[in-house]
C-alpha cells in the first residue's frame, strides 16, 4: 500500500478528510491525493474549511455542483473514473454518506480499486433518506469498513459483512474536535443562547415539517435567542414556501471553527445534522435532534440527545427537558480520539 486517494465533496467530508490526511502525513511513507467533486462550492460551504483545517488544495477539482441526485452522481462518477484511470491508486478513501461518497465508491469498485469507507455501518433504517442509500451501497462495496461505534460494527456484522473487513476505530470527528477546538475563537455572544441548523432534504423539502421546525425555534427564541446559520438549500425553501423565521436570528453558514465556538457557548443545540449531534456532545452541550430517528443512538442512551422529530410541541418540550441537564462527561462512546491513526495503521497493514 503506497498511494491513497481520498474523495470529498461536502462540508462534513472536509473535516473527516482533514483528520485522515494528517494521520497519513504523520505516518510517513504514503502518498495521498485529494479529489474534490465540487458538490459544495460556495466559499462558506467549502473553501473556508480548507483554510481553517489546513487541508492541502485538492489535486483534482471536478467542479460538479450539486443538482438532482442522478445528474450529480452521474457526473461525479464519470469524473472520478477518469482520475482513477490516470492515477491508479492502491486504495480510495470515501467518507460518510453523501452523493460524493456513493460516486467515489462505485467508480473505484468498478475499476477494482479497493475502497476504504470512513464512518461505515451507520444506519437510520429509513431508506427514504438519500444518505441511507449512499452509505449502504458504499459499505457493501468497501474492502475496509471503518466504524465509529460498536453499534455501527454490530449493524455490519448483522448484514453479513466479513468480520476481517470491519475495523472499529472510533470517530474521526472526535479527533477533529480534540485537535481544532483550541483554535476556535471565544464566542462573541454573551448571555444564554441556543444554536440551530436545518438542512436535511426530508425536513427542508416538506413545507409542513419545515414550518413546524421554524415555529418551534421561534417559540424558543421568545425567551432564549436562537442563532440559525442557514444552509443555502433551506434558505431557498423558506423563501419558496413563504415561511417566516420570526424571532430566530438567521445568519449565513459558518465555518468549522466558528461553529465549534457557537456550540461551545450555547445552552443547547437543535439540529438535523449527524455531525453536529456529536459535536454538541463533545463540547458538553445537550442536543435536540430534529429528525424521527438518529444513527447516533449512544447519545440518546446517555441522555445527551433527545430525538424530537419535527412536531413543534415535542421540540419545545425536549428543550425544556434537556436545558440545564448535566452530561456524563466520562462517557467515551466514540473512541479515544485517534481514529485517524487507527485507520492509517489498518491501511498500512496491507501490502
Ligand atoms: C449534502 C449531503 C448530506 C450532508 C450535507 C452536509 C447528499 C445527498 N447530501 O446535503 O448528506 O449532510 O451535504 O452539508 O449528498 N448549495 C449551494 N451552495 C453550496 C452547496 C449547496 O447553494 O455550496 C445548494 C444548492 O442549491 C443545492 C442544495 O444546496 O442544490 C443542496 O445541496 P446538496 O449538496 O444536494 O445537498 P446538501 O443538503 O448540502
Amino acid at each position: 500500500m503506497k498511494r491513497l486517494l481520498s474523495v470529498v465533496g461536502a462540508r462534513p467530508q472536509f473535516v473527516k478528510a482533514a483528520v485522515v490526511s494528517r494521520a497519513i502525513a504523520r505516518a510517513g511513507g504514503l502518498e495521498h491525493k485529494l479529489v474534490h467533486t465540487g458538490q459544495h462550492y460556495d466559499d462558506n460551504m467549502s473553501d473556508i474549511f480548507f483554510r481553517e483545517l489546513d487541508i492541502a488544495r485538492p489535486d483534482f477539482a471536478l467542479g460538479v455542483r450539486s443538482s438532482s441526485h442522478g445528474e450529480m452522481t452521474g457526473l461525479m462518477l464519470a469524473g472520478i473514473e477518469k482520475v482513477l484511470l490516470a492515477e491508479k491508486p492502491d486504495a480510495v478513501i470515501v467518507y460518510g454518506d453523501t452523493n460524493s461518497t456513493l460516486a467515489a465508491a462505485l467508480a473505484a469498485v468498478k475499476l477494482h480499486v479497493p475502497v476504504a469507507h470512513v464512518e461505515a455501518g451507520l444506519r437510520s433504517f429509513n431508506m427514504r433518506m438519500p444518505e441511507e442509500v449512499n452509505r449502504i451501497v458504499a459499505d457493501r462495496v468497501s474492502r475496509w469498513l471503518f466504524c465509529p461505534t460498536a453499534t455501527a460494527e454490530r449493524n455490519l456484522l448483522g448484514e453479513g459483512i466479513p468480520k476481517d473487513q470491519i475495523h472499529k476505530v472510533g470517530d474521526v470527528m472526535y479527533d477533529a474536535v480534540l485537535h481544532y477546538a483550541s483554535r476556535a475563537p471565544q464566542s462573541k455572544r454573551s448571555g444564554g443562547y441556543c444554536v440551530a441548523t436545518v438542512h436535511r432534504a426530508e425536513n427542508t423539502d416538506d413545507p409542513q415539517r419545515l414550518a413546524s421546525i421554524l415555529k418551534a425555534l421561534d417559540q424558543v427564541a421568545q425567551s432564549t435567542p436562537i442563532v440559525l446559520p442557514l444552509h443555502p438549500r433551506t434558505r431557498a425553501r423558506v423563501k419558496d414556501f413563504g415561511l417566516s423565521t420570526g424571532k430566530i436570528e438567521v445568519v449565513e453558514p459558518v465555518g468549522y471553527l466558528e461553529m465549534l465556538a457557537l456550540v461551545r457557548g450555547a445552552e443547547a443545540v437543535f439540529t438535523d445534522s449527524g455531525g453536529l449531534q456529536k459535536e454538541a456532545f463533545f463540547l458538553g452541550r445537550p442536543c435536540i435532534t430534529l429528525r424521527d430517528e438518529t444513527e447516533w443512538v449512544e447519545l440518546v442512551e446517555l441522555g445527551a440527545n433527545v430525538v424530537a422529530g419535527t412536531d413543534a410541541q415535542a421540540i419545545v418540550g425536549a428543550w425544556r427537558e434537556l436545558a440545564g441537564r448535566s452530561l456524563d462527561a466520562a462517557a467515551r462512546p466514540y473512541g479515544s480520539g485517534d481514529a485517524g491513526g487507527a485507520i492509517v495503521a489498518a491501511l498500512r497493514g496491507v501490502e
